[in-house]
C-alpha cells in the first residue's frame, strides 16, 4: 500500500527524485514482511503508568516509509492505527528551540550526552544534574518546555505550530491521554520541581508540565511521524524543496536521537538497525535513514525501556533488508531498492 501525497497537504510526487531503476515495490514487499513478521512477537505490555494508554488495541502494528519525493508506503493496520506521540515528540520540540534559540542557549540548559539511565530518572538529576544529561529523557524535555516563551497557554501554540510544520499538518491532541498523564504524572513533577528547586530551570512549574504533557498528548498515525522523519533524513527540507529546518538543527537532531534517542537501549538499538530514532512510551519509533528515507513504527506493547517490541524487530528487519545501516557502506538504496531481493526472502 502506498501513498502519494493523498491527502492533499504535500504537493504531486510527480518528478520523482527516486534514481532511475529504484522502484517502490520491494520497500512495500520488505515493509509488508516485516510488520507480519513482527506480529508473532506477543512480549511487553503497553505502558501502564499512564492508564488510558492500557486502552490500546495491541494487535494494532502499523509502519511506514516517507520519501524525498513525498511518497510514503504504508503496512499493516497504517490506515486506522492512530496512536499519541509521547516522547517520539521530543524531537520536534528540540528541533524548533535549536532552530529559534540557537544551539548556545539550548545546550546551556541540557547536555549532550546519554544519560545511560531511564527516560524518567530523578535519581540522576541529583548524581550527574542539575541540569538534564540529554534533551531526550523526560528532565531535557521539561527543561526545554521552560524554554518555550510565555505561559501554558503560549507555549503550547508554539508547539502547536511546530508540530504543523514538521508532521505536514496540524495535528490534534488526545485529551483522554493528556488528563490520564495529568493525573498520574508523578515521576515527572517530581522531576520538575527539583529542576526548579535546583535552579537548573526557571518559570511556573505546572505551565511547563502542562506544555510537556500536550506535547506527549499529540495524535498521530505512521504516515504522519514518517513524514517528520524523512524530514530529517533530507537535512532539514520538506517535500517540494520547503526548508523546515536549516541543516544544524536537522544534524543536531538526528545525532542526538543517534546517542540518546532510545535511552538506555540506545546502543544496542543502533547497533543492530543504523538509524538514529525516538521511541514513545505509546509504542511508535520513529527512525531516520540519513540522506534516504523517514520510517515510523508503532505497537503499543513495549519493552522495560520504554520501546515497542514489534517495532523494534520492524526496524531491525527493514534495516537488515534495505541496507540501511549508517555504517553498512553500501549504494544508497541498498539490493532492495534495486531489485535483488529474491522473493519472500524476509527471514534472511
Ligand atoms: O513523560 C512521560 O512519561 C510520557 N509522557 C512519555 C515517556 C515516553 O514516551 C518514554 N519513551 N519511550
Amino acid at each position: 500500500m502506498s501513498t502519494d501525497n493523498d491527502k492533499g497537504s504535500h504537493p504531486s510526487s510527480s518528478g520523482s527524485s527516486l534514481p532511475l531503476g529504484i522502484h517502490r515495490d520491494p520497500f512495500e514487499r520488505v515493509l509488508e514482511q516485516a510488520v507480519e513478521q513482527s506480529r508473532q512477537l506477543e512480549e511487553g505490555e503497553p505502558a501502564g503508568y499512564i492508564p488510558e494508554l492500557r486502552n490500546a488495541n495491541l494487535e494494532h502494528t502499523s509502519a511506514a516509509i516517507s520519501l524525498a519525493d513525498g511518497s510514503c508506503i504504508l503496512a499493516g493496520d497504517a490506515q486506522e492505527h492512530r496512536f499519541t506521540l509521547q516522547s517520539s515528540a521530543k524531537v520536534v520540540l528540540l528541533a524548533g528551540l535549536l532552530e529559534e534559540m540557537g544551539p548556545d542557549k539550548v545546550f546551556a540548559t541540557v547536555g549532550t550526552e546519554p544519560s545511560g539511565g531511564s527516560f524518567s530518572s530523578v535519581a540522576r538529576l541529583e548524581t550527574h544534574g542539575p541540569s538534564p544529561t540529554n534533551p531526550l529523557v523526560n528532565a531535557g524535555a521539561i527543561a526545554l518546555c521552560s524554554l518555550i516563551p510565555g505561559d501554558a497557554e503560549s507555549k503550547i501554540a508554539w508547539l502547536r505550530r511546530w508540530v504543523s510544520n514538521l508532521y505536514g499538518r496540524p495535528l490534534p491532541v488526545n485529551d483522554r491521554v493528556l488528563n490520564s498523564e495529568r493525573e498520574t504524572a508523578d515521576r515527572n513533577r517530581a522531576i520538575a520541581y527539583f529542576l526548579r528547586g535546583s535552579g537548573a530551570i526557571e518559570g511556573r512549574v505546572e505551565d511547563i508540565l502542562l506544555a510537556y504533557f500536550t506535547l506527549c498528548s499529540f495524535e498521530a498515525s505512521v504516515e504522519e511521524v514518517s513524514r517528520m522523519a524523512c524530514i530529517l533524513a533530507q537535512g532539514g527540507v520538506a517535500v517540494g524543496g520547503r526548508r523546515a529546518l536549516s541543516s544544524e538543527s536537522a544534524s543536531s537532531t538526528v545525532s542526538l536521537m543517534a546517542t540518546c534517542g532510545m535511552y538506555d537501549e540506545s546502543g544496542s538499538h543502533l547497533l543492530r538497525t543504523g538509524l538514529p530514532a525516538k521511541s514513545g512510551v505509546s509504542g511508535v519509533i520513529c527512525a531516520v535513514a540519513v540522506g534516504k528515507a523517514g520510517i515510523a513504527v508503532s505497537s503499543p506493547r513495549v519493552n522495560a525501556k520504554g520501546g515497542s517490541v514489534r517495532g523494534h524487530s520492524i526496524l531491525e528487519a527493514v534495516s537488515k533488508r534495505l541496507e540501511w545501516h549508517f555504517a553498512f557502506g553500501k549504494a544508497a538504496f541498498g539490493q532492495a531498492a534495486l531489485g535483488q531481493l529474491d522473493p519472500g526472502g524476509a527471514s534472511s
